[in-house]
């Protein structure tokens, strides 16, 4: 498929078919991925692909608490959601449903060897995910291109020492994403909603406009 009209209509996905994605396909996703680029070339990344019936279902016993823990705290305002009850019902709908995506996959970065360039600006760190998610953006590129749905999860982080026993994942490699993949239910969407383009793109100064830009609803 056209390479923009995947990137326009790359949602995520949060209901699947129970049909598989066979391991041939899978293993194609992941040549894609590899060619990403990352600081120095130092490649940090690598994959777990999850299949086992067990195991997903364990995947999905770490997650589902967490999901319900911030659930909860939209609920109570301790954060602010601003998210529309169809988008909550369907990160729910997720949740309830994980042990049932055919194939999770597990991004795993070498962090020991990632560099934190910002760690000293006082604010939050951005800079070291900039060598693993590349990847991870090409992998889901490539899934669209083949018709399978994703969704780039980073919830269950925070059970990272769960998820390397689970998975025999060394303790200097973390855990900084999964994605699901399988077939979708709902057909793909025709456009996302994201920001105008000139809300987002500046030309010569923070805030002052780029031409062209409110072309670009
Ligand atoms: C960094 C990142 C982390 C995310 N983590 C989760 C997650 O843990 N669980 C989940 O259901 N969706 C997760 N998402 C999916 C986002 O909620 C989703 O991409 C966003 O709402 C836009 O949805 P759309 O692409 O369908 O328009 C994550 C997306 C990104 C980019």
């Amino acid at each position: 498929m056209d390479l923009l009209e995947a990137m326009q209509t790359l949602n995520a996905c949060r209901h699947y078919r129970k049909e598989d994605v066979s391991e041939a396909l899978v293993a194609k996703l992941l040549n894609h991925a590899r060619w990403a680029a990352s600081g120095s070339n130092n490649q940090p990344v690598s994959f777990v692909v999850v299949r086992d019936a067990t195991k997903r279902r364990a995947i999905h016993d770490l997650y589902q608490p967490i999901w319900d823990t911030v659930m909860q705290k939209y609920a109570s305002g301790d954060i602010k959601s601003g998210f529309d009850a169809r988008f909550l019902a369907n990160v729910d709908h997720f949740a309830k449903h994980l042990a049932e995506v055919p194939v999770m996959i597990v991004v795993c970065a070498r962090w020991k060897e990632m560099t934190a360039l910002d760690a000293g600006l006082g604010r939050t760190v951005l800079t070291p995910g900039s060598s693993i998610y590349p990847a991870v953006q090409n992998l889901m590129l490539a899934a669209r291109n083949e018709g399978l749905g994703t969704v780039l999860t980073t919830l269950l982080v925070l059970a990272e020492k769960e998820m390397q026993k689970l998975l025999g994942i060394p303790e200097d490699i973390a855990t900084a994403a999964m994605v699901t993949l399988g077939w979708p239910e709902k057909p793909f969407p025709k456009k996302l909603k994201r920001r105008p383009l000139a809300d987002i793109a500046f030309q010569d100064s923070y805030g002052q406009p780029l031409p062209g830009a409110t072309d670009y609803a």
